[in-house]
């Protein structure tokens, strides 16, 4: 056999599903409250939409086009655009695979505290509690030589979880798994929504939402914050859409398709922050504590915020704590699936190693570079990558997709793929956005993520950063010498 099979969906849900399930991710459910928050509550709702409109589904459908017009992966498709670009298809990938390895060890975290969440294991102080016996902190560097068990078994468990799901075929992996996960997280979030709205203070969360602060929209800041957000949110640039949709069958619906994968997502993030915000209003009423210290972002809310409202919230908890983690595992699985597939799709063309055994390799390295967040600095060095990857390396990928095709492809191509496959039909407007409206807002979200970085940056992140900068630069040129073991992959 010299050539990969050919991998396709069987049907139009489960590549929807899976869509889906890469998109809803921790950043919907714990980015997203803090954003909309931060930046004037309900008049954040405008910024937002013309984002999701104009720019998000714009670059899904960029993504989606290039895909299914040829069904190759990443790594092919940039040579066969030209040959020079190979080694920016292995630092995209690269980028994302190296996101994977603390998005996992997140997820991790929280399969540790659905663990926890049956017996209220935290305590009264659930930050001291994730600091000291969850993660065993330190601030000294000599931490990176003392292994956490506990992190290293959740995350190890992650990645079998993820090996399991990728080594299987297409349908029976990702499709299957997606179509299961997607609709039992659905229901878990209806039921916390439900339950959250019933509790004593809920309007003094939710109310939140619907209070508009008007004057929040002529401040650029907001503005670049909605932009970023979709940019999360859909997962943009990180050749996601593009690995699933070249697995798309003739005749698929590309255009509606992408529209609907956009609004599924934002409809479940702003679901959700009704139920996080009612929460956090019941916390406000019954502790006191005023609600701008409770809407923090990222792991502040999950492991220190909601274990103390967990605590007031009587035996109710004990259902709805372990559902709320549960939540985000499932949410955190399908994308965690969903960054690995692009990556070991583009590795098994060229070097022609079949699904399974692309998958055991990836992550085997995935989970060794994994061990460096479950150390006792670990939870320093996540943050260093987060910050790093997400604001500077990730935006820059989808930057340099906007221009590889917005402005060294044919970009007609593009349009006559969507327009030949869907009932909405785009044109101009969408080619003036892809070429000049969406590299500037990039930009100038690049530009305050470097600011923010640098500024920021300590001698432990300058270093870790360098070192970052280093691999992303020599990887890339390693896995673009090897020689193809696919004699096709050069056939352009
Ligand atoms: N969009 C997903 C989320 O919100 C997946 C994602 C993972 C996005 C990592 C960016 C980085 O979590």
């Amino acid at each position: 056999m010299t050539e990969t099979k050919k991998q396709e969906w069987n049907s139009n849900l489960a590549f929807m599903m899976a869509m889906i399930g890469s998109a809803v991710g921790l950043g919907n459910i714990w980015r997203f409250p803090n954003v909309l928050y931060s930046n004037g509550g309900g008049s954040f709702m405008i910024p937002y939409i013309v984002s999701l409109f104009l720019l998000g589904i714009s670059f899904v459908l960029v993504e989606y086009a290039v895909g299914f017009r040829f069904k190759k992966s990443l790594a092919r498709i940039l040579f066969s655009v030209s040959k020079k670009l190979e080694p920016i298809a292995w630092f995209i990938l690269l980028v994302v695979f190296l996101i994977t390895t603390y998005y996992v060890c997140v997820v991790g975290w929280d399969l540790i505290y659905i663990f926890l969440s049956f017996t209220k294991a935290w305590g009264s102080n659930p930050d001291l509690y994730f600091t000291n016996s969850v993660l065993h902190s330190t601030d000294s560097i000599s931490g990176i030589f003392t292994i956490v068990p506990t992190v290293l078994a959740s995350v190890f468990a992650i990645w079998f979880l993820a090996w399991l799901i990728l080594k299987r075929d297409l349908n029976e992996g990702i499709g299957k798994v997606s179509k299961i996960l997607l609709p039992l997280l659905c229901i878990i979030v209806v039921v916390i929504v439900a339950f959250s709205l019933t509790l004593p203070g809920a309007s003094v969360g939710y109310t939140q939402i619907f209070t508009p602060d008007w004057s929040a929209l002529t401040n650029l800041d907001v503005w670049l914050a909605a932009f970023g957000q979709i940019v999360f949110s859909l997962s943009l640039g990180m050749a996601i859409a593009m690995t699933y949709a070249s697995y798309l069958p003739e005749g698929s619906k590309l255009v509606d398709n992408a529209v609907l994968v956009a609004f599924s997502n934002s409809g479940f993030e702003v679901f959700n922050s009704i139920g996080i915000f009612s929460i956090l209003g019941f916390m406000t009423l019954t502790s006191g504590i005023p609600f701008n210290e409770l809407v923090t972002s990222g792991t502040g809310l999950a492991f220190v915020v909601f274990p103390q409202v967990f605590n007031i919230m009587g035996p109710a908890a004990y259902i709805i704590g372990p559902l709320f983690f549960l939540c985000i595992l499932f949410a955190g699985i399908t994308s965690v699936i969903a960054l690995l597939e692009g990556v070991c799709y583009s590795i098994s063309e060229k070097f022609l190693i079949d699904r399974k055994k692309t998958a055991t390799v990836v992550c085997i390295i995935g989970f060794l570079i994994s061990t460096l967040f479950a150390t006792g600095i670990g939870s320093t060095i996540l943050g260093i990558f987060d910050g790093f990857l997400n604001n500077f390396a990730l935006l820059l990928a989808v930057l340099i997709e906007c221009i590889i095709f917005g402005w060294i492809y044919k970009f007609d191509n593009l349009i006559e793929t969507l327009n030949n496959n869907s009932t909405i039909k785009v044109g101009k407007t969408w080619k003036i956005v892809i070429k000049y409206i969406l590299p500037i807002c990039i930009g100038g979200l690049w530009i305050q993520g470097i600011y923010s970085t640098l500024t920021t940056a300590d001698s432990l992140s300058t270093t870790i950063m360098i070192i970052l900068t280093i691999v992303l630069i020599v990887v890339p040129i390693i896995f673009t010498k090897l020689p193809a073991i696919n004699k096709d992959y050069y056939n352009v």
